[in-house]
């Protein structure tokens, strides 16, 4: 395509969409969220996955552990209007804030998280090719070796295409919470294990850009107007870990001062405890200043969490938690966040009851919620079980992909 122009975007620092004409970089901005919300809503069926361009914004600006930017790919509409957008990368740069004095200094990540997507209308013509060389060329300016990125895909069974995983096109999820799976000749007429990857474009997409499967996750949906299984759990469970010696406590929103340390404390390992499979994993030092941060950030993004923690009554601390993310503007769906729990408090049923329980505070405070979302390593064999016994229902794949630059 001659015509087409890849630029990085100017960010606004805020979006206004009062002012006539649109401010360029207000109205830049809201197509980038609007390509970016029918990719999701075209994998998913629904719009669980809606994102508003506020919050996207807020999500780009507004962390200091992660940066955002966007290059995007125009075409010229006639006459002298300005140029559409396309398609869009985003790339995303971790950053260690900074250790506190006391601390060893934490080493600034090598990676970078890059995104690709092309409106439908316009795919197959190299704008995706361009877009990633262009994304992966600044990450590589601004000192980053390892290029990462993660796809939405179909569930296939892999038995029916042999061993390992296959990938297929992601618009087959319209059966809503009813596992999708497909065999080879549901798929492809004469499948064989590559033809089939070959059929989800953004597998295919990465894999011919020198990326390699880093990681098999699976994407899960507890269906809240049933989730029978979590009460059942949460009810037998509590009485338990009392009796184990540990009290459960609920929160909304930020941690209190009492505890902040401690949950600092079980996210540091949280980045450090979670399978990684073979993805270069990002050392992170938390302390409560980060805590705070990071929850002053996601209020910016309309983000509030619901956690459920164990305390250990003989020493007072924290020492596993769970929490759930919900958005201001998303009322029919939420996302499973963290769980974690102490190596020496494991092996006690924790972790699940902390999940069940904490779904029971998620339909207390946020009733309307339908549908909740968990993303696990396929190697993660505690936390399925966990989910499975919750009555969580495996309907994508959501494979890591990671390439050294
Ligand atoms: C993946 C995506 C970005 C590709 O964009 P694109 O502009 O169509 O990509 P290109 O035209 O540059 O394709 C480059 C190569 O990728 C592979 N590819 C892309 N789409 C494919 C498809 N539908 N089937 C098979 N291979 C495909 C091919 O090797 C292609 O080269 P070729 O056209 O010479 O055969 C686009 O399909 C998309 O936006 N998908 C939804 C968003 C997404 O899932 N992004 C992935 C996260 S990074």
């Amino acid at each position: 395509m001659n015509t087409m122009r890849i630029k990085w975007l100017d960010l606004p620092d805020a979006l206004d969409q009062t002012r006539l004409p649109m401010p360029p970089t207000t109205a830049d901005f809201l197509q980038v969220t609007q390509l970016a919300n029918l990719v999701t809503s075209l994998f998913w069926g629904n719009n669980d996955f809606y994102v508003s361009p506020e919050n996207q914004l807020a999500g780009a600006t507004s962390r200091d552990d992660v940066r955002t930017s966007y290059a995007v790919a125009r075409e010229p509409l006639a006459g002298d209007r300005p140029d559409r957008i396309i398609g869009y990368a985003a790339l995303s740069l971790p950053w260690e804030p900074g250790a506190s004095a006391d601390a060893q200094p934490t080493p600034q990540p090598t990676t970078a998280e890059v995104n690709v997507a092309v409106h439908p209308d316009f795919r197959r013509r190299g704008v995706g090719s361009a877009l990633l060389r262009e994304a992966e060329a600044e990450a590589v300016r601004r000192g980053r070796t390892v290029l990462q990125s993660w796809t939405d895909n179909a569930l296939v069974d892999p038995a029916a295409v042999g061993s390992g995983p296959v990938f297929v096109s992601g618009t087959s999820l319209e059966t809503g919470l009813t596992p999708v799976v497909r065999t080879p000749s549901e798929s492809v007429p004469d499948a064989g294990r590559d033809r089939v990857r070959w059929q989800a474009p953004d597998a295919a997409f990465a894999a011919a850009h020198g990326y390699e499967l880093a990681q098999m996750e699976w994407t899960s949906v507890l269906d809240l107007r049933e989730a029978a299984g979590a009460a059942l759990v949460a009810e037998s469970g509590s009485g338990a870990a009392e009796e184990h010696g540990y009290d459960l406590v609920g929160w909304e929103g930020a941690c209190s001062e009492e505890d902040a340390g401690a949950m600092a404390g079980l996210l540091g390992r949280m980045a450090a405890e979670a399978p990684a499979g073979a993805l270069e994993r990002v050392a992170e030092h938390w302390d409560v200043p980060r805590l705070r941060a990071e929850e002053r950030a996601r209020r910016e993004m309309g983000l509030t969490n619901i956690t459920t923690a164990a305390r250990d009554r003989s020493s007072g601390q924290l020492v596993g938690h769970s929490d759930i993310e919900t958005f201001a503007d998303l009322p029919q769906a939420a996302y499973q966040g963290n769980t974690l729990v102490l190596p020496e408090h494991r092996g006690r049923g924790l972790a699940v009851l902390l999940k069940a329980v904490n779904v029971s505070q998620l339909l207390r405070l946020r009733p309307e919620t339908e549908r909740l979302y968990t993303w696990n390593a396929a190697e993660n064999g505690a936390i399925l079980r966990a989910n499975q016994e919750l009555g969580f229902v495996p309907v994508a794949t959501h494979p890591a992909w990671q390439k050294k630059a």
